[in-house]
């Protein structure tokens, strides 16, 4: 039984959970995980759809085809259900190991505790989760606190998986003191394409093709989770721009010591071919940010744009494709999970 291909259903196929079936298929069967089950309200034709085609990633690397309601990729076959309840989903009857929560709508304990009733072994949640989770994970900082035990798990942000990494690698080179980091985000589905009335933020009801928009961010209390050492000493800020795909973070620390931009520099080219490999890379063309479309790493360093000034106040720009490289980071957690439950051996 240890044996079979770890059974994963995705909850909520929006950006993100295509991007989880879509990388999967990508990375081949070798990952040892499979896709059993897919969740979300819309109809099976618009999923069957919107997994072959995506305006951003192209066409599906594989056959899909529909047939009774289920989804059929290259001869194997994964159920679709259309609930909003987490209770009500047939994870049991699907064998289901981990469910891969990404619908947006849930970032809490007892919903996560829902999806376990249902019958799921595990979960991993594709946001920042309520402080009460088992832990939560950025690769590259600290991905090595994960346990057998822990049944409910968070792979924090897009964001965070950029920023983190950045600071602590500042943090171990020169000492980081102070920060605050602006993400420049592409546009997501909770803004409308044009002007419309929804409720929740106001700055939400403007159009994302039209405007750069300011909206709400607690990614500066994700850098005090993870890194508690820095309370209090970061702020951040979040700004929605007209792009449908890859993000940049803007991050400016003061550090402890002097130094300059190509020291700065040589640091990440150092930690990307060292602890950070395969997750950072270091760019010095005069590229833009379409550039980074599809690119499976949390974060790019555009070198060019490195600024010091005064010796310790310090400015990067970072590229990272907030859906591929954050899909990829799920993937990777969910594998080291798959091996720690294979390791305990199924109950
Ligand atoms: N997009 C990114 O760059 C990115 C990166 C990292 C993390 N994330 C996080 O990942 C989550 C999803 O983001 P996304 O961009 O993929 O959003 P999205 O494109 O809006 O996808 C969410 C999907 O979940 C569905 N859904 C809503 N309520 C549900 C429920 N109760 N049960 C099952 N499915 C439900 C939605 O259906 P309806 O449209 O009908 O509501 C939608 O199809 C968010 O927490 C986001 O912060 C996003």
């Amino acid at each position: 039984m240890a044996d079979r291909p770890y059974r994963l259903a995705i909850n909520g196929y929006g950006r993100i959970g295509r991007c989880l079936l879509r990388a999967l298929a990508e990375r081949g069967d070798a990952t040892g995980m499979e896709v059993v089950a897919i969740n979300d309200p819309a109809d099976a034709a618009a999923m069957a759809h919107l997994t072959r085609h995506d305006t951003t990633h192209g066409r599906f690397p594989g056959e899909v085809a529909l047939a009774d309601g289920a989804l059929e990729i290259d001869g194997r076959w994964i159920r679709l259900s259309h609930e909003t309840d987490p209770a009500r989903l047939p994870w049991a009857e699907c064998g289901v190991d981990l469910v891969l929560e990404c619908s947006g709508s849930f970032r809490d304990r007892a919903t996560a505790e829902a999806h376990l009733t249902a019958g799921a072994r595990r979960l991993l949640f594709s946001q920042p989760a309520s402080s009460d989770v088992d832990v939560t994970l950025v690769r590259g900082y600290n991905q090595a606190d994960l346990r057998r035990g822990h049944r409910i798990v968070s792979a924090a942000s897009c964001t965070t998986n950029c920023l983190i990494p950045l600071i602590a690698t500042l943090d171990q080179a020169f000492g980081v003191e102070h920060g605050v980091a602006t993400t420049l985000h592409s546009a997501m589905n909770d803004q409308p394409v044009i002007d419309s009335l929804q409720s929740g933020s106001p700055r939400l009801t403007r159009s994302a093709l039209q405007s750069m928009v300011p909206v709400d961010t607690a990614l500066a209390r994700g850098v005090e989770r993870l890194m508690p050492h820095l309370a209090g000493r970061f702020e951040c800020l979040h700004m929605r721009v007209p792009t449908i795909n890859v993000s940049a973070m803007d991050l400016a620390v003061t550090l402890a010591q002097d130094t300059d931009a190509e020291t700065v520099n040589a640091a990440f080219r150092e930690a990307a071919d060292g602890p950070l490999s395969g997750l950072f890379g270091v760019v010095d063309d005069a590229v833009a940010s379409m550039d980074f479309n599809h690119d499976p790493r949390s974060g790019i360093l555009d070198a060019t744009q490195t600024r010091v000034a005064a010796g310790r106040l310090v400015k990067l720009i970072c590229w990272f494709d907030n859906e591929w490289g954050f899909a990829h980071r799920m993937l990777d957690i969910a594998g080291d999970i798959a091996r720690l439950d294979r390791a305990g051996g199924y109950p």
